[in-house]
């Protein structure tokens, strides 16, 4: 019986010690100041990646969850950023983009000089139906092209989200690929056929 009152009156207060993130509290000086104490060391180059942008950090401070009149101005701010191929057809060529879509590799510190980036498509998105692996954290684009009637105009608004998901997504997770030069104009347009192409695996029955 004392054991039992011993437990009853211990004291609960370490539970309270750590708490979750208060948004209204969180202070964004704070966690910019972890941040660049965490990536003091990291090359020059890298510094652009650790420091956000207007769109990261509205984002970041509305927790993805904008208001609609945010979220219209970060898509009309990425937009205007948009670098379109010049030429109205967009489809390179899609064995190329099977391979940028399995890629996983580049943009990480222990990368060999030269190392071409993936655009590890897969890790997110469900693509050639015949693949078993992949990630669900976007919608599957399986038969993307074929559900688009292989428009063209719907090829260069796929080049669009894939350059930039923001000028369509407001606060995506998926990477600004062509923005943040993950992927050049070459491997977004064989990505773009991988999606599009006819006879490509992502549109097979
Ligand atoms: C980190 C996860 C992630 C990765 C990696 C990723 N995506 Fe996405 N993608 C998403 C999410 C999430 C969405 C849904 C839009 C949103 O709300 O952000 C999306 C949307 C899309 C869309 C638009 C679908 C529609 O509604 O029309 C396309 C096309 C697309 N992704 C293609 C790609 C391609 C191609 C790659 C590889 C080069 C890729 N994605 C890599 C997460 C990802």
């Amino acid at each position: 019986m004392i054991f039992l009152a011993a437990l009853l009156a211990a004291p609960i207060a370490s539970a309270q010690t750590i708490s979750p993130a208060d948004p209204a509290t969180a202070s964004p000086a704070r966690v910019d100041a972890a941040i660049a104490a965490t990536f003091a060391g990291a090359a020059v180059a890298w510094m652009p990646r650790v420091t956000q942008d207007e769109t990261q950090r509205l984002c970041s401070l509305r927790r993805n969850e904008p208001t609609q009149a945010e979220a219209d101005s970060i898509v009309a701010r990425e937009s205007a950023t948009l670098v379109m191929p010049a030429e109205t057809t967009v489809l390179g060529n899609w064995r190329n983009g099977e391979k940028i879509a399995q890629n996983g590799q580049g943009g990480q510190f222990s990368d060999a000089p030269g190392t071409v980036s993936g655009g590890n498509c897969y890790a997110c998105h469900q693509m050639a139906p015949a693949e078993i692996s992949y990630g669900t954290l976007g919608p599957t684009l399986a038969g993307y092209g074929r559900l688009h009637d292989f428009k063209p105009e719907a090829a260069r608004a796929a080049y669009a989200k894939v350059y930039n998901p923001q000028s369509a997504f407001a606060c995506s997770s998926m990477p600004r690929f062509g923005h943040n030069k993950i992927l050049t104009e070459q491997q977004i347009k064989d990505i773009v056929a991988y999606l599009f192409a006819p006879d490509s695996p992502v549109n097979a029955p």
